[in-house]
């Protein structure tokens, strides 16, 4: 059945098509004067490309004509952004990252015969932080979803510059290595053999919220501290005899200590405890970052 629908009023400017609303959902009518275009975005793989790097907001083809008319090509039904904000509102970095994104964009399209229609940044939005991961993490961390990729790598020392002592003890004279390399994985069908390695992997954040606490020594008791260091404890205690874990703000609840304490108390000053490092996400303002929190969370 189809029913005329009325245009959304700041939908008025575009002749290849137009938004309107119907029972709380958005949609955007594809007009039949666009028709080679869309389809070659479609058939080109450009809106496959762009929507799995998180660059582009999906879309599903609703079959339904809701306007009756025969200037409608096809409908669709974007994916719900639920939070919107204007430019207007956007901090300095937040308006730098649109930008680049822009560019990025007709970077990434040109090669599918395709160049933007229009720059303007009232088209670009923060989607619960997959933007921002996806412009300051997925190159280490990898990109999730449909065909998501885990790109496995070793970050070197310098580079994450977190508390070295245990892969310097792994890549010392140990013993362990000889263990390793004359046991049964060594021999095993599809052998597997250990070698020094002077950093520590970037691991698939799957999960992630319900893990802490984090680093490879369990030295930052939340997320939110992870992507800012300033905030890291330095003497903090959970509670052992009940499992206190905030689901919120993802991590363990802690306490913060003025002094080292016993033995329940992680103590960042001993070596190997350390909890510096990692500041890939020092830069973001308090906002991106629980954006970014938030996308963590759907991992
Ligand atoms: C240059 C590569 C790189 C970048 C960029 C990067 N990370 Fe990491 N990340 C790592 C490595 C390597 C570790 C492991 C460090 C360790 O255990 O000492 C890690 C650890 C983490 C952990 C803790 C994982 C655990 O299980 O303990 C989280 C959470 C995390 N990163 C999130 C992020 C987010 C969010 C961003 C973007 C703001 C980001 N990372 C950017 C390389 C990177």
């Amino acid at each position: 059945m189809s029913t005329i629908v009325a245009k959304h009023p700041s939908s008025y400017r575009d002749p290849s098509g137009f938004i309107f609303e119907k029972e709380g959902a958005i949609y955007r009518q594809v007009n039949t004067i666009f028709r080679e275009h869309f389809d070659h975005f479609i058939n080109s793989g450009c809106y496959r490309e762009l929507t799995q790097k998180g660059l582009l907001v999906s879309h599903e083809v609703v079959n339904e004509n809701f306007n009756d008319g025969e200037i409608g090509y096809c409908t669709l039904k974007p994916e719900k952004i639920n939070f919107i904000s204007y430019p207007y509102e956007w901090s300095f970095d937040m308006l730098k990252d649109a930008a680049l994104l822009t560019l990025q964009l007709v970077r990434e399209s040109v090669p599918f015969g395709i160049i933007l229609k229009d720059a303007i940044p009232y088209n670009i939005q923060w989607h619960e932080g997959k933007l921002i991961f996806n412009a300051n993490c997925s190159g280490c961390h990898g990109s999730y979803g449909n065909e998501g990729k885990y790109p496995n790598l070793l970050i070197p020392e310098n580079i994450i510059a977190t508390d070295s002592l245990l892969l310097k003890y792994y890549s010392s004279n140990n013993g362990y290595e000889d263990w390793y390399n004359k046991s049964w994985y060594a021999t095993a069908y599809k052998p597997a053999y250990s070698k020094p390695q002077f950093g520590y992997v970037a691991q698939p954040l799957d999960g992630i919220w319900i893990t802490a606490p984090y680093f490879h020594n369990g030295s930052v008791p939340t997320i939110d501290a992870v992507l800012n260091s300033k905030i890291r404890p330095r003497y903090w205690k959970r509670n052992f005899d009940k499992q206190e874990y905030d689901y919120k703000n993802p991590g363990w609840k802690y306490k913060t200590l003025r002094n080292p304490g016993g033995k329940k108390t992680y103590n960042t000053d001993i070596p190997g405890y350390g909890n510096y490092g990692h500041y890939f996400g020092d830069h973001l303002t308090d906002p991106e970052r629980k954006a970014v929190i938030e996308y963590l969370k759907t991992l």
